[in-house]
C-alpha cells in the first residue's frame, strides 16, 4: 500500500539523515521537509516571516506527490504537535495513503547534543520550548478530546 511517512523529532534528531536513508530503499520515494524552502541560492536561508509559506509550499509538495501515486512519501519536519500533522494525514485520507509516524524526539540527546548536531543553528532555548511542548501522545490525546468535546445530546447526522 502506498504510505504517507511522517518523520517527528527535535532539531539535530536525525530526521533528515533517516529519511534519506529509508528513501534509498524504496524506488520512487520522495523525500521532502520545510527547511527545503528555506534554501536560497543553495545556502539555508532561516526566515520566520516566511514560516508559512514555507509549510504550506511543504504541504503542497506532499499532496503532489500523493496525487501523483507515488509509492512512498517522506515528510520529516519537527512535527511537535499532532495539529502540524493534520493536513498532511488529511491528504493522506484523500489519496487512500496508509499513515506511518516515526517519533525520534529527542533520539537520546540531551539539549546541548541537539543544539550540537543540527545544522540550522537552532538556538537552545528555541530546541527546550519544543522539547516543553512536545506531545509524546498525539494519537491517543486526540482521541480523548473527541470524546471530551462531544456535547451530551450529540447527534451523528448533525456533525
Ligand atoms: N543516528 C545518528 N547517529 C549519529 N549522528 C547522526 C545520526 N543521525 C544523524 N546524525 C548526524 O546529526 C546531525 C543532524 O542530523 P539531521 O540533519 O539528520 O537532523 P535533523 O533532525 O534533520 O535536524 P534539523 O531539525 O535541523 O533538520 C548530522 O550531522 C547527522 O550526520
Ligand atoms: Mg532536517
Amino acid at each position: 500500500m502506498r504510505t504517507l511517512l511522517l518523520i517527528r523529532g527535535l532539531p539535530g534528531s536525525g530526521k533528515t539523515t533517516l529519511a534519506k536513508e529509508i528513501a534509498t530503499l524504496q524506488k520512487g520515494a520522495i523525500c521532502v521537509a520545510a527547511d527545503d524552502f528555506f534554501m536560497v541560492q543553495g545556502k539555508y536561508h532561516f526566515d520566520p516571516t516566511r514560516l508559512t509559506e514555507v509549510h504550506e509550499r511543504c504541504e503542497r509538495t506532499a499532496a503532489l506527490a500523493m496525487r501523483n501515486g507515488s509509492s512512498l512519501v517522506i515528510v520529516h519536519n519537527t512535527f511537535s504537535q499532532r495539529w502540524e500533522m493534520q493536513r498532511y494525514m488529511t491528504y493522506a485520507e484523500q489519496y487512500g495513503y496508509r499513515v506511518s509516524v516515526i517519533d525520534l524526539f529527542n533520539a537520546g540527546l540531551s539539549i546541548d547534543e541537539l543544539v550540537e548536531r543540527n545544522v540550522h543553528n537552532v538556538p537552545p532555548i528555541a530546541v527546550e520550548r519544543m522539547w516543553q511542548r512536545w506531545e509524546h501522545d498525539w494519537r491517543t490525546k486526540a482521541e480523548k478530546q473527541v470524546v471530551k468535546f462531544r456535547p451530551r445530546n450529540y447527534r451523528p447526522e448533525e456533525a
